[in-house]
């Protein structure tokens, strides 16, 4: 029997407790599901790939049909390239609606074998983005309960290096 594969991608920079919901919530749904970390050269980001990479595994590395990975280019090509026929994205609120419907669309128009399926957070995290996420941390608020632990504390360390490197 063939697997079904999805690919769940974006940047997270930080992973937040809404991605790891709808990474478990995928991987209850899917043979295997693949966190695509995209390469965006454009963007400032606060995490490094490599370090964007390295948190998501220690975070699923007991979930063996996780499976943490980079891309860059077109999704629809790497999805591919992964033999994954699904791309799920979350949606929180109605104003994610808008971006998540024109990407899932112009996703179709490039590849109508890839469908894009949504799933809904729990409640708690129905609010929690990456980047109020940084802008809280950025001044002084806590995150706790809204970011794996282990994003919490690297959130501190880039936080120390930061002061320090002001004072
Ligand atoms: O976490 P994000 O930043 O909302 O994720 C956005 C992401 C990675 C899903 C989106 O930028 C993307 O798919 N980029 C790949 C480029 C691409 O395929 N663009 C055309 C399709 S809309």
């Amino acid at each position: 029997m063939s697997q079904v594969v999805a690919i769940y991608p974006g940047s997270f920079d930080p992973l937040t407790n809404g991605h790891v919901d709808i990474i478990q919530r995928g991987s209850r749904l899917f043979d295997r599901i693949v966190v695509g970390v995209l390469i965006n050269l454009e963007k400032a980001p606060l995490f490094t790939v490599p370090e964007r990479v390295a948190i998501a595994r220690e975070v699923f590395s007991e979930w063996s049909n996780v499976e943490v990975d980079t891309f860059d280019g077109l999704l629809v090509e790497y999805a591919g390239r992964k033999g994954a026929g699904v791309i799920v994205r979350g949606l929180r609120a109605i104003s994610d609606f808008e971006y998540e419907l024109q990407m899932a669309l112009m996703n179709r128009r490039l590849d109508r074998n890839v469908e894009t399926v949504f799933m809904m957070p729990a409640e708690p995290y129905t609010y929690v983005s990456s980047r109020l996420v940084k802008e809280v941390v950025a001044l002084g608020g806590s995150v706790h309960g809204l970011v794996p632990d282990v994003v919490e504390a690297r959130l501190r360390e880039k936080k120390l290096a930061r002061n320090i490197l002001k004072a």
